[in-house]
């Protein structure tokens, strides 16, 4: 077992020098009680209350339909079940690109009502005056680049991105500015492995990737696809460690037919 037991609580500051001493950051999403707390228990250095939650939990096509309101919900029940890590919340689409200020008070909704540790926005230069104006306020921020699926009716797919190198050579503009900015992390997804690795060497903040290769300081995966319980989705980075979607068909299955056949409850299940 490589889990890590030198961080009680992790900070923010834990994640920056488990990257100077080269331990690997490990990252999941969660969006309630029941599962962060097994995630939690299991020693996971962070939580992302992902707003993919839009997709895993509402069965909306896109990450953009998702609520502020939403997210608080999502966060709060998953800052109850911890105990351990760090849990960052995603800012919904359309709550921090028109202004700075309405950034801000977003961000700050989020801190106060679901008492979450962070927040993670997607975008580089574009977004700078929003991650300033929060980080001005205290409250740490996790940047967002490559693959940003709030963007993705801009970019009409969810292929990887930077394989160009006018785009690569902005993505790496934008991961130094993040830094300078004051980000403590910033997520890469879905681009060439060598290009993270570039981006990982180039900043002294921690890199968490997803699709992006192993050269980078974490590895964070939608905790629903590693399990299994999701198996529509097969991108090649994805590795799943247990096919739940096909035990719980059977379990339910088997349930179903005790019923039916009045084989449940028995005896010792009644009072
Ligand atoms: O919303 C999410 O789950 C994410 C991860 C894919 C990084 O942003």
């Amino acid at each position: 077992m490589t889990n890590n037991s030198n961080y009680k609580r992790v900070t923010v500051k834990s994640l920056v020098d488990m990257k100077a001493q080269g331990e690997k950051i490990s990252m999941l999403t969660a969006y309630d009680y029941t599962m962060a707390k097994i995630v939690d228990g299991a020693g996971i250095d962070v939580i992302l209350v992902g707003d993919s939650a839009s997709n895993v939990m509402a069965g909306h096509e896109t990450t953009l339909p998702i609520t502020l309101d939403q997210m608080i919900y999502h966060a709060s029940s998953v800052v109850r079940a911890i105990n351990r890590a760090l849990v960052v919340v995603d800012l919904p689409f359309g709550t921090y690109q028109s202004d700075s200020k309405e950034a801000l008070r977003s961000a700050i909704r989020i801190m106060k009502e679901s008492g979450g540790h962070a927040v993670k926005l997607e975008g580089g230069k574009e977004i700078k005056d929003s991650i300033k104006k929060i980080l001005n306020a205290g409250i740490p921020v996790m940047g967002h680049l490559g693959l940003t699926p709030q963007s993705i009716y801009k970019f009409g797919t969810y292929t990887v991105r930077a394989k160009e190198e006018e785009e690569a050579k902005k993505l790496i503009e934008d991961a130094k500015m993040l830094e300078r900015l004051g980000c403590f992390s910033i997520v890469l997804e879905k681009i060439p492995a060598k290009l993270a690795k570039e981006v990982a060497q180039a900043v002294q903040v921690p890199v968490i990737g997803i699709g992006a290769g192993n050269d980078v300081d974490g590895q964070v995966l939608v905790l629903h696809d590693m399990i299994g319980m999701t198996n529509e989705f097969n991108p090649r980075f994805l590795r799943r460690y247990m096919n739940l979607f096909d035990s719980m068909t059977e379990a339910i299955g088997k349930y179903i037919s005790d019923v039916k056949s009045s084989d449940f409850p028995n005896a010792n299940e009644q009072y």
